[in-house]
């Protein structure tokens, strides 16, 4: 049995003793532990080497003390798995070579047998949850198919993923096409992650909040929910999509454990767009971890006051950035763990 099973308990439903606390990309750039192995090994190699990757999701539990860990990794191995090349650029991030911009591009992709193709993943699942000890539980993760399809069809980040976009409008069949290919993907992945061992799973929507509601539905949502359809007999689901609290509603109908929240919408009315009975996680601004810690004690507070401290996981509205002092994370944390209801 894991030893802090607060995240565990809060992802049921159930009365804990404070929220449960964890950050988005908390495995990262912000911790100085990190920036060494970046110094040493290229972005790729960090994933693809277990021991690379299992150090590096256990350094927030040490360094940090979140209440779960999140394995190092990427959602962008994925599509590199399913025949497409995928770099990391330092400075630029993603970049995508030979982007899928046709049909004849789509059929070019392959839904791979994962465990051939991911292996590596899974070897650092079985030897994170070694070296965890069961101290914490350990969180897997995948991008949604939308956001996967983002990066696969635009070629790089983007402010608005006009090109994403115009694939899918222009040439809806193929995006389908696509996105089926993905989502069938990432369901055999995600289960493989379950077998090796990840106690949840996140789904990241990182650009959802691109597409009007109604887009929102025929490319995202109804992929993401045969993600939660999949896995939910096995494991508890979270979907975090960016930007899309217009969907919360049935978001919360969907059979996931819980749902994230980003800081443009208020806990007041993601509870309310929610009905008040589903697990919720969110929603700190990043950039408020740049404020002074006694600051943010008092903001994670306020926001643990507006949330409730049952069925709620502290956490940030987007992945921490890369330039927040260490202490002002761990100030983040502290707040939740020292606190006490009014
Ligand atoms: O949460 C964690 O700490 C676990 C590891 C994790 C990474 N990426 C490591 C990473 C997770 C959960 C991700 C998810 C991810 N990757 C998302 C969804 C969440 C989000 O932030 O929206 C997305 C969109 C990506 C794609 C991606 N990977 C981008 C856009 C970039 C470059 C920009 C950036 O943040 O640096 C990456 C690179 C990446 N993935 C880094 C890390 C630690 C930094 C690059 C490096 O270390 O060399």
């Amino acid at each position: 049995m894991i030893k802090n099973d607060l995240f565990l308990r809060a992802l049921k439903g159930e009365t804990v003793e404070r929220p449960p606390v964890w950050m988005m990309r908390q495995a990262g750039r912000y911790l100085p532990d990190f920036m060494k192995l970046k110094e040493k090994y290229d972005f790729f190699t960090r994933c693809r080497t277990p021991e690379l990757a299992t150090e590096i999701t256990v350094m927030p539990i040490h360094q940090v003390g979140t209440d779960a860990a999140i394995l190092f990794s990427d959602i962008l191995v994925v599509p590199q798995a399913m025949n497409i090349e995928v770099e990391m650029k330092p400075g630029l991030g993603p970049w995508l070579p030979h982007p899928v911009r046709s049909s004849a591009d789509v059929d070019k992709v392959i839904v791979p047998n994962v465990h051939e193709t991911l292996g590596y993943v899974m070897e650092a699942v079985k030897m994170t949850k070694k070296e965890l000890n069961d101290e914490v539980p350990l969180i897997g993760f995948a991008g949604s198919p939308w956001t996967i399809l983002c990066y696969a069809v635009q070629g790089q980040g983007s402010k608005n993923f006009d090109i994403a976009k115009k694939f899918c409008f222009t040439n809806p069949q193929a995006a389908h096409t696509l996105l089926q290919k993905i989502t069938d993907t990432t369901i055999a992945y995600l289960k493989a992650k379950v077998e090796a061992g990840v106690d949840a799973v996140q789904v990241f929507d990182s650009w959802g909040g691109m597409l009007s509601p109604e887009d929102y539905q025929e490319f995202s949502w109804k992929y993401i929910q045969q993600i939660i359809d999949a896995l939910k007999p096995e494991i508890p689901v979270i979907a975090f999509g960016k930007g899309c609290w217009f969907a919360l509603d049935k978001m919360a109908v969907s059979g996931a454990s819980a749902l994230g929240v980003d800081w443009t919408c208020s806990p007041h009315m993601a509870r309310k767009l929610t009905g008040g009975k589903i697990t919720l996680q969110g929603n700190f601004d990043p950039s408020r971890l740049y404020s002074p810690p006694s600051e943010i004690k008092k903001m994670v507070k306020q926001m643990i006051d507006e949330f409730g401290k049952d069925r709620y996981i502290v956490n940030l509205g987007h992945g921490i950035l890369p330039d927040i002092p260490v202490e002002n994370a761990i100030a983040f944390v502290e707040a939740a763990k020292e606190y006490k209801a009014r």
